[in-house]
């Protein structure tokens, strides 16, 4: 086992500081470290995407990036995506839409769409099935997943993804 190596994550608008061995995977420090299990391990070959988080801003497969890498980063995962005891303008549209069966694949599917808003706050039908091909989903047939993202476009505030209420300030935690 090699030596842990001091690690600083900004994780949903709070301060951690882990000691991770170099190669823990960001998800699995995530999950098993800070017990944020909304982020899901689907696959061992980087192609189902439930592991989507942003990391500083940026959608990213969470098991590609080594925890270390992610050193002083800011990162949202599924549950900072909304204010405690509200949902975001996808999740609500996932849910009206019935975006989801098993639920499996929902959280990283819906971290791609934010980061996909993000950065086109209008998409097409064809762009958002162009954005979300990196995410998987062996339930839906993907029709109802589409329409929700279309649907989140239309609603003001859906592509805030970053904490910055007051009561979401960053507060250390070791
Ligand atoms: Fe499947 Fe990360 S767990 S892409
Ligand atoms: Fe089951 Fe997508 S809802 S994998």
């Amino acid at each position: 086992m090699s030596t842990p190596v001091p690690v600083r994550l900004h994780v949903n608008g709070v301060e951690h500081q882990l000691e991770v061995e170099p190669r823990l995977l960001l998800v699995h420090a995530l999950r098993d470290q800070l017990g944020l299990t909304g982020t899901h391990v689907g696959c061992d070959t980087s192609n189902c995407g439930a592991c989507t988080v942003h990391l500083d801003g940026r959608a990213v497969k969470s098991c590609t990036v080594l925890a270390v890498q992610a050193d002083g980063a800011e990162v949202t995962t599924i549950e900072g995506l909304a204010p405690e005891g509200e949902l975001h303008p996808l999740q609500e549209a996932f849910w009206n839409d019935h975006g989801l069966q098993c639920g499996y694949c929902t959280p990283g599917m819906i971290m791609a769409a934010a980061g996909l808003l993000a950065d086109n706050p209008n998409p097409t039908e064809e762009e958002v099935r162009h954005g979300l091909e990196g995410n998987l989903c062996r339930c839906t047939g993907y029709h109802n997943i589409v329409k929700a993202v279309l649907d989140a476009a239309k609603v003001k505030d859906a592509t805030i993804t970053t904490p910055t209420s007051p009561s979401q300030q960053p507060e250390v935690r070791a």
